[in-house]
């Protein structure tokens, strides 16, 4: 199965965001990075951003919540037109509830887990979920460095997923994902790589998009 990308906007130009989005046209997917301050140390957006770009857009809209109460937000992203909406199994909110919620509203559901956590802890939600996301650096910034000791937790993840009996459930890496690296994720299992600076921080988004598909 051919890779899916998924730019992140967290390195993109934000005072030109439209712009921006309009030169990864090539990339089937947009991932954008809700932080509270709180689950992790910095501040991003929120769902007014995300509704803006929903009318200029037609990427699939790749939500990742670093937040921690997404029981409460997730209807409100919805409602702004997210497509999947990803969230950590570290927030304080009960994962199933957050599933339920975002099911109801007729989205996409993702789980997320820190580098910390045990692709073990996933297993109890797999027949509920559309996503799960490995990330490999700790949430909160880009352009930090590829976490090479989560590639055995990647594999472990493939693993867990191919033997839930979830046929389209996806494997999505975040973090300090370019070309070798992304190309040893693709190795490992996944489906869907997100890359912020790799693909924004070149004067090129589009090859470098295409470079990381051809990894
Ligand atoms: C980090 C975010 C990532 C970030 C990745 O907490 O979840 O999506 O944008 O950035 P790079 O690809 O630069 O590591
Ligand atoms: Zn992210």
């Amino acid at each position: 199965m051919e890779k899916i990308i998924s730019p992140s906007i967290l390195s993109a130009d934000f005072a030109n965001l439209q712009r921006e989005i309009e030169r990864v046209q090539n990339a089937e997917w947009l991932h954008l990075d809700v932080m509270d301050g709180h689950f992790v140390p910095n501040l991003t957006i929120g769902p007014s951003v995300i509704r803006s770009l929903r009318q200029v857009t037609r990427h699939v809209l790749d939500v990742h919540l670093m937040i921690s109460n997404p029981l409460f937000y997730a209807g409100e992203f919805a409602r702004a037109g997210a497509d999947l909406i990803c969230f950590h199994l570290e927030s304080d909110s009960d994962p199933s509830h957050v599933i339920d919620k975002i099911r109801r509203y007729g989205k996409k559901a993702g789980l997320a887990i820190k580098p910390g956590t045990p692709a073990s802890a996933l297993t109890p939600y797999l027949s509920q979920l559309d996503m799960v996301l490995v990330m490999t650096v700790e949430p909160g910034f880009g352009g930090q460095a590829f976490m090479y000791e989560m590639l055995p937790k990647l594999r472990e993840v493939r693993e867990i997923v191919d033997r839930s009996g979830n046929p389209d459930l996806l494997v999505q890496v975040d973090g300090g994902v370019k070309a070798e690296t992304g190309r040893l994720c693709a190795e490992a299992g996944a489906d869907v790589l997100v890359a912020g600076s790799f693909i924004f921080g070149h004067e090129d988004p589009a090859a470098q998009v295409e470079l990381l598909r051809q990894c």
